[in-house]
């Protein structure tokens, strides 16, 4: 696809478990990435992992915010439709007109929501069949952790990834690649999902997070000291309360600056995000930190964590958000640890981080 692979792929055994302990794949590699697990219809190409030739995303904001959310059955009909023009235009942007096809496909197997899923998997299954390459069934979470590698693929390991999604919100120690252990996640809402939540209350409409973000911005983060759930002990998190204390302090002040209220809400995330990723690397006694998922496009968390006294890596705001790059890029570190996925496997709604 791009020019060190166009066409002239020399093959190298490659160590990989899953295939017997040694593989062929090409020794510079284009991996077509296919993400449709929620709102977003996206197809990437990205070069060993890390040199992003495309990368295409089409939201479907418009189509739910009538609705304050994601409605399921929208979004797979949504995806079908879209999805064809979406990778037409990665090949297209990745390749000029030179119509090369790429050496795998990597598509979202989960988690997310079931319809969704199907329409990127059956795509991508059918993409590799048709042009006789590998496909990887790749995790939403694992494939988050990988936006930073896109940007720095020498990023130390062992190192911390805080993962803060619209669904998820998680410690994870990444020891290696493909070795995970959860250190510690939400109990109950997800920080995305506060923000969409509180932004509901405040009347911004959906998706939240880059509504507070924005509003945040005029607002003051010291008007109002709202709880800092669970900062005490511990790296588990509990956004609900916060949500909750949101809601109450708007039925008794009415008239309170949405400004300030956005920003102190906004301030109680981040001090608790910060406070927990400060913890986990000290029990992991490493100084490595990642921030991956959409919370990870916010301005504040940005500048906080850029702050601290750890190595901290921040993908490009737009690789935060779902994207297929990332998914393209777990693929590829997939594929040279364990060869490529059956053809038989399916979405899997809940799939937890592997290994962890
Ligand atoms: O990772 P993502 O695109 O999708 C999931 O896998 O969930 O994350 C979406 C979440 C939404 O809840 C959205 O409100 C939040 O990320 N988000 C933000 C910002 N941009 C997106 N939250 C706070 N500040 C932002 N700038
Ligand atoms: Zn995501």
């Amino acid at each position: 696809m791009c020019q060190s692979c166009l066409g002239m792929h020399s093959y190298a055994p490659v160590e990989g478990p899953g295939v017997g302990g040694v593989s062929l794949l090409p020794v510079s590699m284009a991996v077509l990435g296919i993400e449709t697990s929620c709102d977003e219809t996206a197809a990437a190409v990205v070069c060993d992992g890390a040199q992003v030739l495309s990368s295409v995303v089409s939201s479907q904001i418009d189509l739910h915010s009538a609705f304050g959310g994601v409605v399921p059955e929208i979004a797979s009909r949504a995806h079908q439709r879209l999805l064809p023009s979406v990778v037409a235009r990665a090949l297209r942007e990745a390749d000029g007109a030179a119509g090369a096809t790429p050496d795998a496909v990597a598509a979202t197997a989960g988690p997310g929501l079931t319809g969704a899923l199907v329409v990127g998997v059956s795509a991508g299954k059918a993409l590799s069949i048709a042009w006789g390459v590998p496909f990887v069934a790749v995790n939403h979470l694992e494939a988050h952790l990988y936006a930073a590698f896109l940007e720095n693929s020498g990023i130390p390991l062992p190192q911390v990834v805080l993962l803060v999604s619209g669904g998820h919100t998680m410690l994870v120690l990444m020891s290696g690649h493909g070795r995970y252990k959860l250190l510690g996640q939400t109990l109950d809402d997800a920080a995305g999902e506060a923000f969409d939540k509180v932004a509901r209350l405040l009347g911004l409409g959906y998706p939240g997070g880059p509504a507070i973000d924005r509003l945040a911005a005029e607002g003051d983060p010291d008007a109002i000291a709202f709880p800092r759930p669970m900062l005490a002990d511990g790296l588990n998190f509990s956004f609900s309360g916060l949500k909750t204390a949101v809601a109450v302090y708007l039925r008794r002040n009415p008239e309170a600056p949405a400004a300030d209220v956005a920003a102190s809400f906004q301030r109680a995330v981040t001090d608790t995000l910060e406070a927990k990723a400060l913890r986990a690397l000290r029990r992991c006694g490493t100084r490595n930190l990642t921030l991956a998922g959409g919370v990870a496009a916010n301005s504040e968390l940005r500048r906080r964590f850029k702050a601290l006294d750890a190595r901290t890596f921040l993908p490009s705001r737009a690789m935060c958000t779902d994207n297929a790059a990332m998914v393209a890029a777990a693929g590829w570190w997939q594929l040279q640890r364990e060869g490529p996925s059956s053809l038989g496997v399916g979405p899997d709604p809940s799939w937890g981080m592997p290994g962890a």
